[in-house]
C-alpha cells in the first residue's frame, strides 16, 4: 500500500522532479552538496524512476559507476526503461529488500538518498542504514535530501548507525507552499569511528528498547565485547513473562531513572504504582 502511494507520489511528483533535476537551483545545490567527481562510483538508493541516477552517469562520465537501487520491482522496471532511452552505460539497476541495499561492500564513493529515508520501515531502517555504512568506502559520503517533518529523528537514527554529520542544509523557515524545491533539508555525512550499531533498534516495544540501549551503550564504551552484547541481546529478547506494554514501559523508565540516581527509591516506587494503576 505504502509503495502504491509513493508510485502515486512519484507520477504526481514527475514533472517537478524532471525540473529539480535538470537545470533548476535546486539541481545545482544537490550537485554541490553530493559533489559528483568523474570516475567515482554512486549509488541512487531508493531511485524510484531513475531520474537522478540518469544525472549521476552522466556526472561521472563512462568511467565511473551508478547504482539505482529500489525495493519496488515495479519502480525498477519504469528505471530500466528509462535508462535504455538514455546515452548512458554505466547504471546498474538493482532490486533490494528494505533492510539491506544489497550493494557490494567498500564499493561506493558516495550514496544519494533523494526523498527515500521517510520511507523506509521503521523496523527496516537499522538493517537499510548499517547496509549504507557497509556499502561506503572508507572516505565515502551519503546525502540525504528529504521534505519530511525536519531532520531531527533522522540524524539521531545516522549517529546510531555510526555516521556523524559533515554538512546540514535546513531551511529556516518551511516554504508557505511546498513547491519540490523549497521546504527540503539536505544531510551530508561520513562514517564515524564510533562503532555502529549492531541490533536492531526501531518497532519494538520500549521494554526491549531501553534494556538493549543500556546494553549497547556499554559496548559503545568497550566495555562489553561484541559476543557478549549479542548474548546480552538474546537474553534480554527471549526474557520469558507476561507482557504488559503500559507497566513495562514505564517500568523500564523508572529502572533507568533509578540507576541514575533521577529518581530515588521511593519516588521510583511510586511512579511505577501510578502506572499499574492507569494500567487496570
Ligand atoms: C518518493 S520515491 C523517490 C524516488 C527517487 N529517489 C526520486 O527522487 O525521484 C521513494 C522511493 O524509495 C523507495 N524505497 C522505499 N524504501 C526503500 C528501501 N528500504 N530501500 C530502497 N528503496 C526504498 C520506494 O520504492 C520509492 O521508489
Amino acid at each position: 500500500m505504502r509503495r502504491f502511494a509513493c508510485l502515486v507520489l512519484l507520477a504526481v511528483l514527475l514533472a517537478p522532479v524532471v525540473t529539480a533535476g535538470e537545470g533548476s537551483d535546486d539541481r545545482e545545490a544537490i550537485l554541490s552538496l553530493l559533489a559528483p567527481r568523474r570516475g567515482e562510483s554512486i549509488a541512487d538508493v531508493g531511485c524510484g524512476l531513475g531520474t537522478w541516477a540518469v544525472v549521476l552517469a552522466k556526472a561521472v562520465g563512462s568511467e565511473g559507476k551508478i547504482y539505482a537501487v529500489d525495493i519496488d520491482p515495479d519502480a525498477v522496471a519504469a528505471a530500466r526503461r528509462r535508462i535504455e532511452k538514455e546515452d548512458v552505460t554505466n547504471i546498474e539497476v538493482k532490486l533490494s529488500f528494505p533492510d539491506d541495499p544489497g550493494l557490494p561492500a567498500d564499493s561506493v564513493d558516495a550514496i544519494f538518498l533523494n526523498d527515500v529515508i521517510d520511507w523506509v520501515e521503521r523496523s527496516a531502517l537499522a538493517g537499510f542504514l548499517a547496509g549504507l555504512r557497509e556499502a561506503l568506502k572508507a572516505d565515502g559520503r551519503l546525502v540525504i535530501r528529504d521534505p519530511s517533518g525536519g531532520p531531527d529523528r533522522v540524524i539521531a537514527e545516522l549517529y546510531r548507525a555510526g555516521f556523524s554529520l559533515v554538512e546540514a542544509k535546513i531551511p529556516l523557515e518551511q516554504a508557505p507552499e511546498r513547491s519540490f524545491g523549497t521546504g527540503w533539508y539536505a544531510l551530508k555525512v561520513r562514517r564515524a569511528e564510533v562503532q555502529p550499531s549492531i541490533l536492531p533498534r526501531l518497532g519494538r516495544p520500549t521494554r526491549y528498547r531501553v534494556r538493549l540501549h543500556l546494553a549497547e551503550e556499554l559496548y559503545r564504551m568497550g566495555l562489553l565485547t561484541r559476543e557478549e552484547l549479542r548474548a546480552r541481546w538474546e537474553a534480554i529478547r527471549d526474557r520469558p513473562g507476561p507482557f504488559d506494554p503500559a507497566v513495562d514501559e514505564a517500568r523500564d523508565l523508572t529502572e533507568a531513572a533509578r540507576a541514575l540516581d533521577v529518581l530515588t527509591d521511593e519516588e521510583a516506587a511510586r511512579v511505577l504504582e501510578r502506572a499499574r494503576e492507569r494500567a487496570r
